[in-house]
């Protein structure tokens, strides 16, 4: 486990408590593009950058004992990039789909994808499955890859799954509550999300994690995706641990 502690030259600033770590983080990887072109380079460059970086953070996520740790990767709206920055995301994609077996024994980790893998290439979707199933026993961290994910789609998939449902006679719409819905959402068998990172400056969730993020706390940071290293993922979980969650109650 890793633990940042404070240089002679640091401000005085609380220690990360282990026993309070958030069970699931949600990262937007923002700022790739912008972080390639400060330094003159394709924006495809920095996508690999940022793939790079979630490595380095999973790792340190997985070792403070966070459970569920969901990035943000392609979202519905990404497909009006343009379609060589889609081919080069998708490319990036499948590469480190294929490496997952390989990185994820040693970690005990597990993949999962949200979103709907319908439009995606077939060799994407056998690498997905494959991932998955060779992954599932991990008994370490969950990494999610929101991946051709929206909230708002994947609340409309909740919403038809639930019609389906009435329909077939499983359930009447009376039974149609939050724990209900909760249950036909992508990360039902996750925790609840604690906290939502973006990085990169912005400040909105760009449709990432809707139905999840009612109760979560949100931090931002002006670092780009690429740069966002482990003693600013700490920094964010400091400040998670410093406030008052208190769910609607007083
Ligand atoms: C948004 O920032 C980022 C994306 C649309 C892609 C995120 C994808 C990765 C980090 C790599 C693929 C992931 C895995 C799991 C291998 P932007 O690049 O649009 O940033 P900008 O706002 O600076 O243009």
């Amino acid at each position: 486990m890793k633990l940042f502690r404070k240089s002679a030259k640091e401000p005085e600033r609380a220690e990360l408590d282990l026993s309070r770590v958030p069970a699931h983080i949600g990262v937007i990887m923002d700022g790739n593009g912008r972080w390639a072109r400060r330094k003159g380079l394709p924006r495809s460059v920095g996508h690999k950058a940022g793939a790079d970086n979630l490595e380095a953070i999973c790792d340190y996520c997985g070792s403070i004992g966070v459970k569920a740790l969901t990035v943000y990767a392609f979202s519905t709206e990404n497909w009006s990039r343009p379609q060589s920055e889609i081919d080069a995301l998708m490319e990036l994609l499948y590469g480190y789909l294929l490496t997952v077996e390989e990185k994820f024994k040693n970690r005990s980790m597990k993949l999962k994808i949200s979103g709907d893998t319908a439009p995606l290439s077939d060799k994407i979707k056998k690498a997905i499955v494959h991932a998955e199933e060779v992954t599932a026993s991990g008994d370490g961290m969950v990494l999610n890859i929101a991946l051709n994910y929206g909230g708002r789609s994947e609340i409309a998939r909740a919403a038809r799954l639930a019609a389906e449902d009435v329909k077939s006679g499983k359930i009447s719409p009376e039974d149609i509550d939050e724990k209900y819905l909760g249950g036909l959402m992508y990360t039902a068998d996750l925790p609840e999300v604690d906290l939502i990172i973006r990085p990169s400056g912005e400040k909105r969730l760009s449709n990432f994690l809707l139905w999840q993020a009612a109760y979560a706390e949100f931090w931002y940071s002006d670092i780009c995706w690429p740069d966002f290293k482990e003693k600013d993922m700490e920094r964010a979980i400091i400040d998670f641990q410093s406030r008052d969650r208190r769910f609607g109650n007083v």
